[in-house]
């Protein structure tokens, strides 16, 4: 088996874009547009080589992969001139598959047919149907095989009407495509090195130019401006919630729901409208996400209920926990099993024990919560004192009345009740009422202030 070469040319600028970046380093779904190509290449190539061009420091630092060959195109002379720059790099006896960084949705199964073909024929394109052609090479065909490549500047008034069009990926046995485009010449309307003159050059070799009609127009479809972009991003999140729901989730909408990086999930899991997964999200079985939720980095149990409107970001939540609605779990938070988190409860780097409710309005910030613990409504956790951080540590079966501010560093012992409203600043002892607030009076001939 021959070996196989991807050349992915990536020296555009995309000044459509309307942006500082390199047109590769856009995204779709948190990842850049080459960084899709390079995961499909990846797979399927013994070698990658990127042609890059305008600011390729900041492609390379952000791609960072040490195992890209990257060529430098100093000067943009055509797509046959980008593939030359790579040919050094690339032993005669093997499969060279040419695919752009700024065509992101190719299919893994479309570009190993491709090779497939090329491994027979020595050379296969991949060409697509449009409606409207417009500003692509046409594919010439005659007695069905494909003769040439003409590119609309070039072409003539028939040739304009021609609906097949050349995607530019193509495999190409690589001895045969440096005969080729040691051949090519810049004699055009763009006065450019085209790639696709390679055609005509094998044609006339009597070379076979076989071929793949692509079935799919967005997965050869290259992005030049951000509306292209948002298109392309619509098209990758449908497709990933298709296959999600092929596995078993239950979406409410899939065009209401997205995910930006790898969301793994249990049996009878559902999930309402608007929510974002980003990073890695695990679930169990039978958990719900309600409405408009936000799930960064975190892993989550078996029944769980995410309930509307929360903002969760790299925490543990164990089984049968209920979080929100409205609620804020902030990083390095471990919420044990069966746990509430409710309404306008915010959570950072805290341990929250089984069974224990936080129901209401709370702050609860680098704390250690035991098991069966009741914090009641508007529970505040003192935790900054302007300058550093302090723990707070709660034992197993306390009950911290309404109102309550624990003022950090601070332990309550085990089974501890503290009295609404108090300011609590020292260390409490297990089993006993503590509270801190000054005795209720009241004056017996007080007046309401009248207007003046
Ligand atoms: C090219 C094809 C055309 C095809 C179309 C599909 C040629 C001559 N024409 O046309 O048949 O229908 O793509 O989109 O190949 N690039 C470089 N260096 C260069 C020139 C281009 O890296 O010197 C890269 C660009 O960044 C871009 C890609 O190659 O990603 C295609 O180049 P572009 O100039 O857009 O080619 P088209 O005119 O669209
Ligand atoms: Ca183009």
């Amino acid at each position: 088996m021959s070996h196989i070469h991807a050349i992915i040319l990536a020296a555009g600028r995309g000044s459509r874009m309307n942006s500082s970046k390199p047109k590769v380093l856009q995204t779709i779904s948190n990842n850049t547009l080459l960084g899709h190509v390079l995961s499909q290449a990846k797979t399927l190539c013994d070698k990658i080589h990127v042609v890059y061009g305008f600011e390729g420091k900041q492609v390379q630092r952000k791609i960072n992969n040490p195992n890209i060959n990257w060529v430098e195109q100093a000067e943009q002379l055509g797509t046959g001139h980008a593939v030359a720059q790579a040919m050094p790099y690339i032993d005669d006896n093997s499969i060279s598959l040419i695919l752009y960084g700024d065509v992101p949705l190719i299919k893994k199964s479309t570009l190993a047919d491709l090779i497939h073909k090329a491994q027979q024929s020595g050379l296969s394109l991949l060409s697509v149907v449009l409606d409207n052609p417009a500003g692509y090479g046409r594919i010439i065909r005659k007695d069905k095989q494909i003769k040439a490549i003409v590119e609309q500047k070039d072409a003539s008034d028939i040739q304009l009407n021609i609906n097949e069009v050349n995607t530019g990926i193509m495999a190409v046995h690589s001895q045969l495509l440096k005969r080729y485009l040691s051949k090519i010449n810049s004699s055009n309307a763009q006065g450019e090195l085209y790639l696709t003159d390679i055609i005509a050059c094998a044609a006339a070799d009597g070379q076979t130019v076989s071929s793949i009609i692509s079935q799919n127009q967005f997965e050869v479809a290259g992005v030049n401006d951000k509306v292209q972009l948002a298109e392309l991003e619509r098209v990758f999140q449908k497709d990933q919630a298709t296959q999600f729901m092929q596995q078993g989730l239950g979406l409410k909408d899939p065009n209401r729901f997205d995910c930006r990086g790898i969301f793994i999930f249990g049996q009878d899991c559902e999930v309402d409208i608007n929510t974002l997964i980003e990073g890695e999200v695990s679930l169990g079985d039978n958990t719900t996400i309600a409405p408009n939720c936000i799930i960064k980095n975190t892993k989550i149990g078996n029944h769980v209920s995410i309930l509307p409107n929360c903002v969760i970001e790299d925490c543990v939540i164990e089984d049968g926990a209920t979080i929100g609605p409205f609620a804020r779990i902030r990083p390095q938070t471990h919420i044990k099993a069966h746990t509430k988190i409710g309404n306008f409860v915010e959570v950072k780097k805290s341990t929250i024990g089984k069974n224990t409710k936080i129901s209401h309005l709370s702050y609860v910030g680098d704390a250690i919560i035991g098991e069966n613990v009741n914090i009641s409504a508007g529970v505040i956790t003192c935790n900054y004192d302007g300058v550093n951080k302090h723990q707070t540590i709660i034992g197993d079966g306390v009950f911290i009345g309404s109102n309550s501010q624990l003022v950090a560093p601070i332990k309550i012992g085990k089974n501890a009740t503290i009295g609404a409203g108090s300011t609590i600043t020292k260390t409490v002892p297990n089993n006993q009422l503590s509270l801190s607030r000054t005795k209720q009076t009241s004056l017996k001939n007080w007046q309401r202030p009248t207007k003046k």
